[in-house]
């Protein structure tokens, strides 16, 4: 496996592979690699001939107040389970690789941007989106891989591919989560013992608006009550937002569609969870499901 830390040496690699013919998978990440990141490794490593993992904690997608300089930065083990899962590159570029002196341009993605955790972490998602351009053409990759967990930042990648004509195939791959339902996260090591118990919360919440929503129930106020409700039963958990959307537009619903995915957000101490269901009308075949989103329901 090879490691590359330049823009040059990665541009050059991914241009030799290219007039070959190889195809070229991407999983772009920020190290602190888990089950999920492995499993769009692996994924990446069955459908392209070369595979190409970045390793980069941007610091344009971390507000003042959050936790870049803490953020986990397990490298060596990171490398270790790249090479054991037959990655072909680690791209580690340094910021300054990243953002050079005099770097100007940023990618914004107005509307998607805008909402959930967007209004939460307002820059976020404009970092997100230079730093994914970016890695995008150094890398130049046929296919990109992205967990569902990120659900708004899958669907941003994907509205800025198509926008800007970028020719990447994006395929968003299932959340993986710990057995009690918990969505794997690098950010979930922060959690207490007693934290870690309320977590899965956050995904039962979820699952029982699916519940209602295949039982029958459209009224989008009550199913948002009836997932606020599972969570209720810990007063240490604060809901920033549980919300019936539309799959593509991510705007909330009155009243639920074919295309239907649950949001959610909470806070428990200092730590935020997000997680997202979607959900499939029975009886109808949704789009999402034929547009390969991993995860129908
Ligand atoms: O999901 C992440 O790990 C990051 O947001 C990404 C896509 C690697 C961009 O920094």
């Amino acid at each position: 496996m090879k490691i590359i830390r330049t823009a040059r040496f990665m541009a050059a690699w991914s241009e030799r592979l290219r007039r070959k013919g190889v195809t070229i998978g991407f999983v772009p990440t920020m190290g602190a690699l888990h089950d999920g990141h492995r499993s769009l490794i692996r994924t990446a490593r069955l459908r392209c001939d070369a595979l190409v993992v970045s390793i980069f904690v941007n610091p344009s997608q971390f507000s003042p107040t959050e936790d870049l300089s803490t953020y986990p930065r397990p490298i060596a083990r990171d490398r270790a389970l790249c090479l054991r899962e037959g990655v072909d590159v680690c791209f580690e570029p340094t910021a300054q690789t990243m953002y050079p002196q005099g770097f100007q341009t940023t990618v914004i993605v107005p509307a998607l941007a805008s909402r959930w955790e967007g209004a939460a972490r307002p820059h976020h998602f404009t970092g997100v989106a230079t730093v994914v351009t970016k890695l995008f053409c150094l890398v130049r990759p046929h296919l990109a891989l992205f967990g569902q967990k990120d659900y708004q930042q899958a669907t941003l990648v994907r509205q800025l591919v198509h926008d800007l004509n970028l020719g990447v195939t994006i395929q968003v791959c299932t959340t993986v989560r710990e057995r009690d339902g918990l969505a794997m996260s690098s950010r979930n090591i922060y959690l207490s013992a007693d934290e870690r118990r309320l977590a899965p919360l956050l995904s039962r919440a979820l699952q029982a608006g699916r519940r209602v929503i295949k039982g029958g129930m459209r009224d989008v106020a009550a199913i948002e009550r009836i997932m606020r409700q599972t969570i209720k039963q810990a007063p240490a958990i604060h809901v920033e937002y549980l919300a019936v959307c539309d799959q593509d537009s991510l705007e909330p619903l009155s009243v639920v569609a074919d295309r239907t995915v649950l949001l959610g957000a909470v806070r428990i101490g200092a730590i935020r969870l997000i997680d997202n269901l979607l959900v499939q009308i029975p009886g109808k075949k949704s789009r999402a499901t034929r547009r390969s989103w991993d995860q129908g329901a």
